[in-house]
């Protein structure tokens, strides 16, 4: 049993505690960026990497080798990762550190389209190995590119047998496909080149402690597992709520919207991780094997369902936080008569025997009044109000798992507020993470990226899981994509959406957990 102390204070210690070995990575490697020089490397790999670097987690003999146009000079390199690190990790920045860290990088002109060019990178992955004095390397491709780029280099990659040559693994950043169709096409593209045990297709919202500690909790404690069903719970609330626009992602999010943005991904792994069956064993396919019999149990809707069950937003002007903020159309590279939804909320049904007449709402937008992700599991009301009518306002009991300001787990229950009489007093049992470990914790980048240097492909997406996400959000899509131009905006930039996302719980007798009204 660890306990808290051990580890408080401090970041954890390698050598004086062993349950943290698995937190270190020893096995020499090679990491290539693909996209080296672009805006993904600098805000979060080459962050995530330092980071892993400077705590001491990447404890191994490594190089990393940036690829990607235009050229950059070693000193253009340097000043590139200088930047990153200052700007995304300016808590640790520090010169020495840094300088050695940058000792093990280089950046490599490379063009996705040119099959030689992979060759060259070959040529360069055999002599670093050779310096490193390994015959057979482990390597990973992370692609950190746009999207349009990942079957060009899967396929030049394969035509120069890197994936085979090397102990290899391809990471890659949704969205993984654009739909069904198209997330089929890329995964046979990548599967006529990779297995799929190298293939670890990343959802940063897995790395986060609190999304893992869904499982553990529920898995790990005896107590809420008998009433984790239709019989006790009333029902469940997920928000993936951001108070930032859109920024300089136009151009991304016109073409992907929130649906695709975070409904197929984060949103649907949240559900699968609420409501799936505990694996026969707590393992990466046992565990994805669960998840995937969810993505297929949720209910597909008709046009007609979706009419009924899901609304859709796009941000008006408004204020947030005191400060005037410009609606979507106004953003850059955003369409003046753009019908591109930023803000989604709807009524899901999980349909086997543990969740039957269990509703899933789920909602989810940009320019909301402030970063809010949760899930919020409402439990049924006791059977008889034995505390007649002076207790009629009693709340159900609630847990809560917030992953966003705070990562924490709370219990809501009800005590007896002190006196004559018997009325409620509400309570909040809570576990706060920060609190409790407050250097402790691993950023969820980090954590994926350490699983993938390891080889554990538990908090990744599988194929199967990916195509039954797509074949879930679709029927969505069809109706979205038909939206006159009329209809947006429709809800306030600092408001929690439109009226009908308080509509689509009024109708049902509920209410959100947090919705400002
Ligand atoms: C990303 C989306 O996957 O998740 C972004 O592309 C979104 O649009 C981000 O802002 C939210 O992540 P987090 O961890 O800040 O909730």
């Amino acid at each position: 049993m660890i306990n808290k102390k051990e580890i408080e204070g401090k970041i954890i210690d390698k050598e004086k505690y062993s349950f943290a070995s698995d937190n270190f990575i020893k096995e020499p490697l090679i990491f290539v960026i693909f996209g080296g020089g672009g805006d993904l490397a600098k805000r979060k790999l080459l962050p995530a990497l330092y980071r892993l670097y400077f705590n001491d987690r990447l404890d191994c003999e490594f190089k990393i080798i940036s690829a990607g146009l235009p050229e950059l000079s070693p000193e253009q390199y340097n000043h590139f990762i200088e930047e990153s690190i200052e700007n995304y990790n300016s808590d640790i920045y520090e010169e020495n550190i840094l300088k050695t860290f940058k000792e093990n990088i280089e950046f490599i002109g490379l063009d996705f389209e040119v099959e030689s060019d992979f060759n060259s990178l070959k040529q360069k992955i055999i002599k670093t190995a050779d310096l490193m004095n390994i015959s057979k390397p482990n390597v990973i491709y992370y692609l950190a590119v746009p999207p349009q780029f990942s079957e060009t280099i899967i396929n030049n990659l394969g035509k120069n047998k890197m994936q085979k040559i090397f102990n290899a693994r391809i990471v890659m950043e949704k969205p993984f496909g654009y739909d069904l169709k198209s997330a089929v096409r890329l995964n046979n593209e990548i599967q006529d080149v990779f297995n799929e045990e190298q293939i670890y297709r990343i959802d940063h919202y897995l790395g986060k402690e609190t999304v893992q500690n869904i499982l553990f909790f529920r898995f790990g404690n005896s107590i809420f597992e008998p009433l984790w069903n239709r019989s006790h719970i009333d029902h469940i609330q997920i928000t993936v709520a951001e108070s930032i626009g859109v920024g300089n992602r136009g151009e991304f999010y016109e073409e992907n919207g929130v649906i695709r943005d975070i409904v197929q991904n984060h949103i649907m792994q949240l559900i699968a991780l609420v409501t799936m069956e505990p694996p026969v064993i707590f393992e990466a396919e046992e565990i994805r094997d669960e998840k995937v019999k969810v993505f297929k149990s949720l209910e597909k809707m008709s046009e007609e369902e979706v009419s009924k069950n899901i609304v859709f937003g796009q941000y008006g002007s408004g204020e947030i936080s005191g400060d005037k903020v410009e609606s979507y159309r106004k953003e850059d590279n955003v369409d003046t008569y753009s019908t591109t939804p930023t803000f989604m909320a709807g009524k899901f049904n999980v349909n086997n025997w543990r969740w039957s007449g269990v509703p899933i709402y789920v909602r989810t937008g940009k320019r909301l009044p402030n970063k809010l992700t949760e899930i919020y599991i409402e439990f049924k009301q006791p059977p008889l109000k034995l505390f007649e009518n002076k207790c009629d306002e009693i709340n159900p009991n609630g847990l809560l798992f917030s992953l966003q300001p705070v990562e924490k787990t709370s219990l809501e229950l009800n005590m007896k507020l002190p006196g004559v009489g018997n009325l409620p007093y509400s309570v909040e049992m809570a576990f706060n993470y920060n609190e409790e470990f407050d250097t402790g914790l691993l950023p969820s980048y980090e954590r994926l990226l350490i699983d993938c240097m390891k080889g554990d492909l538990t908090l990744f997406a599988r194929r199967d899981g990916v195509e039954a996400m797509w074949e879930n959000v679709e029927p969505i899509l069809e109706v979205a994509e038909e939206i006159p131009h009329k209809y947006f905006p429709n809800y306030k930039a600092g408001s929690w959406g439109p009226t009908e996302s308080h509509k689509l719980l009024k109708k049902d007798g509920r209410k959100w957990r947090v919705d400002g009204e």
